[in-house]
């Protein structure tokens, strides 16, 4: 493996870890109650995959709410002997699976189920929630709507479910391409500047012009065949253990995730911090007992600003309303770092990651539906919280932006998020065609959300992305006849040409 460094290609593993892109859906519906004195309407969450509800509140069905608010609906004992016939039902939350509370709720006769949360509310799922045999609309509602909806009238309340008018178009994702596509170019850009910073320097080396520090040797990675089968086992065994064991190893990522985008942000930052006109204020060493050589004042409060920032994201990791923010600069700052310190100095070594990345890819997201139970992908449970999970951490190594929901600004204050994986930003592109890899990247990119509009189930992005940039950097290759330098290339050999 040589010059694999493998700690470098350990936390690359972690960065690459999760390669899903999500547009949020935002499954959210209107409960239009009325009651003899007033009507309102309610911000419920269903899931349209399970039940299918209408748009137009004059062709939804009224009928009437029956408060079992009390009860969770748990026992066949519950249902009274009357049974609930015509009415939609309220049920608290809790001790069984939805499934259960529906299966229940349609023996009683109940046309519909609404579920009456204390927390935030879900899009209701779960492995026994198929819709063959989900006969009823189901939806969460919040608790303090419930207590509000006794003030619209005396006797019984009325009540139509209805789905919200989705928005024409998905502006966060837009947002979320524009960060990855942006990242990249930043990350190649910077990684190019190191290059052309380590060719001056080997230049100058062989033409006896002093000696190469040991710390600035190549700072590449050759992949072997071996090298990548290695990376993407490690890769599939830290996912099949976070499948297995998510409650406990999300916290494992989340604090790696908050050192490690710490120390990006750092590098990052480093080489603006070093040009600033700051050197004049040197603490006097001699003065201290045990520093002899102490760190330049300006590297400490630059590190303490890192930590702080990463520090500041983990303490308000739940504050959907900013703290996503937070994690997509950090995040870039982390992917920033992977694509700069894991350059590979040839095609060949590109080809070979990136197919293997690519099946890990398509394995994890169209495969392993055929293994759960659920029948959902491990990589799309991982994203978005396995279901079975009684943790509400989520895992950091994604960017999110929320969607605005134009249609109804005040009544589903609910945050929804469009995601994608670092897996698919972090990638290793053939440096020397930079500007095509670039495009094609963001072409594959554009696919894949096209793909997810289309299919509107989990998508492995690396499907799309990594046939474009392979494609077309042989294809450019081909036409200027470089095929086989731009196949094994050693960009050091060539001093003379720069
Ligand atoms: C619905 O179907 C799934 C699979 O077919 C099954 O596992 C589950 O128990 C069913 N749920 C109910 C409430 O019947
Ligand atoms: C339903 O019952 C709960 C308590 O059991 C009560 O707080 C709430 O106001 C009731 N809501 C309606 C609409 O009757
Ligand atoms: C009930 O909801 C309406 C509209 O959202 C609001 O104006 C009202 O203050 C609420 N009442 C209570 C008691 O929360
Ligand atoms: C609402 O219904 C209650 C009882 O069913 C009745 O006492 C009350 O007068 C009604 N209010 C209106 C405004 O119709």
């Amino acid at each position: 493996m040589g010059s694999a460094r493998p700690s470098l290609l350990c936390v690359y593993a972690f960065a690459v870890l999760s390669t899903l892109p999500f547009p949020a859906d935002a499954d959210f519906a209107l409960l239009n109650v009325q009651g003899n004195y007033s009507i309102q309407s309610y911000c419920v969450m269903y899931n349209h995959m399970l039940s299918h509800l209408p748009t137009d509140l004059h062709t939804a069905h009224m009928y009437q709410l029956q408060n079992l608010s009390w009860l969770e609906l748990c026992e066949p004992g519950d249902i009274p002997a009357r049974g609930f016939p015509n009415t939609m039902l309220l049920v608290k939350r809790g001790k069984c699976t939805f499934a259960r509370k529906a299966e229940l709720a349609v023996h009683g006769g109940a046309h519909g189920l609404l579920v009456v949360s204390h927390d935030p509310l879900v899009t209701p799922s779960g492995s026994d929630l198929m819709p063959d045999n989900m006969s009823i609309p189901l939806a969460l509602i919040r608790q303090q709507d419930v207590i509000n909806m006794s003030q619209l009238g005396k006797g019984s309340l009325w009540a139509a479910l209805v789905a919200m008018p989705k928005s024409t178009f998905n502006w966060s994702v837009l947002i979320i391409f524009a960060l990855a596509v942006g990242t990249v170019v930043l990350g190649g850009y910077w990684s190019g500047l190191c290059d052309v910073e380590m060719k001056k320097r080997k230049c100058k080396q062989e033409d006896g012009e002093g000696k190469l520090d040991n710390k600035e040797k190549e700072d590449t990675l050759d992949i072997s065949t071996s090298t990548a089968v290695i990376f993407v086992l490690m890769l599939s065994t830290i996912l099949v253990l976070l499948y297995f064991f998510y409650d406990y190893l999300v916290y494992v990522l989340i604090v790696l995730f908050c050192l490690a985008s710490a120390m990006g942000l750092y590098k990052c930052l480093l080489p603006l911090v070093d040009r600033l006109p700051l050197k004049t204020c040197i603490i006097s060493t001699t003065s201290l007992p045990f520093m002899h050589k102490l760190p330049q004042p300006q590297l400490i409060v630059l590190a303490a600003a890192c930590l702080s920032l990463a520090a500041t994201w983990f303490v308000f990791r739940h504050d959907d309303r900013w703290a996503w923010a937070l994690q997509d600069l950090l995040g870039m700052a982390f992917c920033l770092n992977m694509i700069q310190a894991v350059r590979i100095p040839n095609f060949k070594g590109c080809l070979i990651l990136l197919s293997f990345l690519f099946i890990y890819d398509v394995f994890f997201v169209f495969i392993t539906p055929f293994l759960t139970k659920s029948g959902e992908s491990i990589m799309t449970q991982i994203a978005t919280r396995p279901s079975n999970s009684t943790s509400k951490e989520m895992i950091p190594l994604l960017f999110k932006i929320p969607t605005l929901h134009l249609s109804s600004p005040t009544l589903c204050q609910g945050f929804t998020f469009s995601m994608l994986g670092f897996g698919d930003v972090g990638l290793p592109a053939p440096k020397i065609y930079f500007i095509f890899s670039v495009i094609s990247y963001a072409v594959g990119l554009m696919l894949t959300f096209v793909a997810l509009m289309l299919m509107q189930m989990g998508q492995p992005a690396l499907l799309y992305i990594v046939p474009c940039m392979l494609l077309t950097c042989t294809i450019v290759a081909c036409i200027r006849r470089e095929l086989s330098m731009f196949w094994s290339n050693t960009k050091f050999t060539a001093c003379a040409q720069h």
